[in-house]
């Protein structure tokens, strides 16, 4: 797929849902008890793993598009697998699953594609085994895939290295069913979806500072639940409508959850305009966001701001070489182990396009200003990479080239057809 400069964007377009929140919806409604409506759901690949695995272990899950209904069978009504519950490309599949699996009364094994296959999961195989787990690697590499023999859990307290919301909500969604409570202190706060959402479906939980405690539960209940557009896709639209020129983008209800929102205060550090209208609160907080043309200048970005734009990191980068001066990025070693190593291959494509950019142990220095050409991009299969390389070669001399950039269809289904609207527009 070929991308040239574009001269302005123009116009307004609705986000599809959040898939943290959407995979959650689908997860909690299928151990909740009753009917659990979800409007806003997103219909990426990732988050059709998460339906798919519940599905396998007996949860009813009507699907349409963006409508689901799931009828869940309460806390203990899952039901062993026919065979291996296979998680596609989704971390969050992989291991919010694994903290429920943990703690049911059957054995299962689950996997995922050559991606998920490489992605550390230590992070909760030792927590879970803490609770009393009984999870094996199968190829003894900490990786999946993962077997998983149910079983009885007690409470722990956990300190985790990582600012990793997939790691505290395994370890949480084990201590709904452990037999004492369950805490998980965390280095900076990651991403709070799953505090607010299993609140809203009854469980006992608070949160204080960097830590978040359960108490064991005896049943969840069915709710209705709007998602939000996910603001790590709505990052694409903000970072185009900052740096195409004579552009003017209004971006309808993105999800503004403080934990997610570090986007739009880098954005605003840097010099962006960015104006929220319209807030609202439908368990998370919502706004449109009104994006124009702007000029950037580099700022260093580390410590406790990075887990809320942990996945917009990739796009931040590209703005960075649009912005006057030096951009810093630290403490995001985490960035290693997504979908790709988004460190390594951000410096390997924007250095190809002719930034300047250098690799650090825990982030990227990139020295804004100088113009980008195009090149043939790399895309890894991770959908993250191909959306900012799309909106570079839009802003880059020449014709960029994304190969396969069909792996957007996990977060985005839709994402070239919207970017063209606003060309067009
Ligand atoms: C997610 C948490 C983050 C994020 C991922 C989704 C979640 O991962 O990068 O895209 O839904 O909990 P980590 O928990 O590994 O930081």
């Amino acid at each position: 797929m070929n991308f040239h400069r574009v001269k302005q964007l123009h116009g307004e377009l609705t986000i599809p849902g959040d898939k943290s929140i959407s995979h959650r919806s689908v997860m909690f409604g299928s151990i909740a008890k009753g009917i659990t409506e979800i409007q806003g759901f997103l219909p990426g690949a990732d988050c059709i793993s998460t339906i798919n695995c519940f599905r396998k272990m007996g949860i009813t899950i009507e699907q349409d598009h963006s409508s689901v209904i799931v009828h869940g069978n309460g806390l203990h009504g899952l039901t062993k697998p026919d065979s291996i519950l296979d998680c596609g490309n989704s971390g969050t599949t992989t291991r919010l699953i694994s903290g429920i699996l943990s703690a049911q009364n059957f054995s299962v094994t689950l996997t995922g594609d050559s991606s998920i296959q490489k992605r550390p999961m230590a992070r909760i195989i030792d927590p879970l085994c803490q609770m009393g787990a009984d999870i094996t690697s199968i190829n003894h590499n900490q990786c999946a895939p993962l077997h998983i023999n149910g079983t009885h859990l007690h409470g722990i307290h956990y300190c985790s290295n990582v600012a990793s919301a997939q790691v505290k909500s395994a370890i949480l969604l084990a201590g709904l069913y452990a037999d004492s409570p369950t805490s998980v202190t965390e280095p900076y706060v990651s991403r709070n979806h799953t505090e607010l959402m299993l609140k809203q479906f009854g469980a006992e939980l608070s949160c204080y500072d960097t830590t978040a405690a359960i108490q064991p539960a005896t049943e969840l209940y069915g709710q209705s639940i709007t998602v939000p557009g996910d603001i790590s896709s709505a990052a694409f639209f903000l970072a185009a409508g900052l740096l195409v020129p004579n552009s003017e983008l209004l971006i309808r209800n993105v999800g503004i959850n403080p934990t997610r929102d570090g986007i739009l205060r880098v954005c605003k550090e840097m010099g962006g305009h960015i104006t929220l209208l319209n807030t609202t609160n439908m368990g998370e907080p919502a706004a449109d966001i009104f994006v124009s043309s702007s000029s950037l200048k580099g700022i260093t970005i580390e410590g406790s701001i990075i887990p809320t734009l942990i996945d917009e990191l990739p796009i931040i980068a590209l703005m960075a070489c649009f912005a006057q001066g030096t951009t810093t990025i630290k403490d995001a070693a985490e960035l290693k182990v997504k979908e790709s190593n988004r460190i390594a291959v951000m410096v390997k494509n924007l250095t190809a396009m002719g930034a300047d950019v250098k690799e650090t142990e825990d982030g990227m220095i990139i020295h804004g200003g100088k113009p980008l050409h195009g090149a043939i991009i790399d895309t890894k299969f991770d959908h993250r990479i191909a959306m900012t390389f799309a909106i570079a070669g839009m802003l880059a001399d020449g014709e960029t080239t994304l190969q396969n950039p069909e792996c957007v269809t996990i977060s985005y289904p839709e994402f070239y057809n919207d970017l063209k609207r606003c060309i067009q527009q």
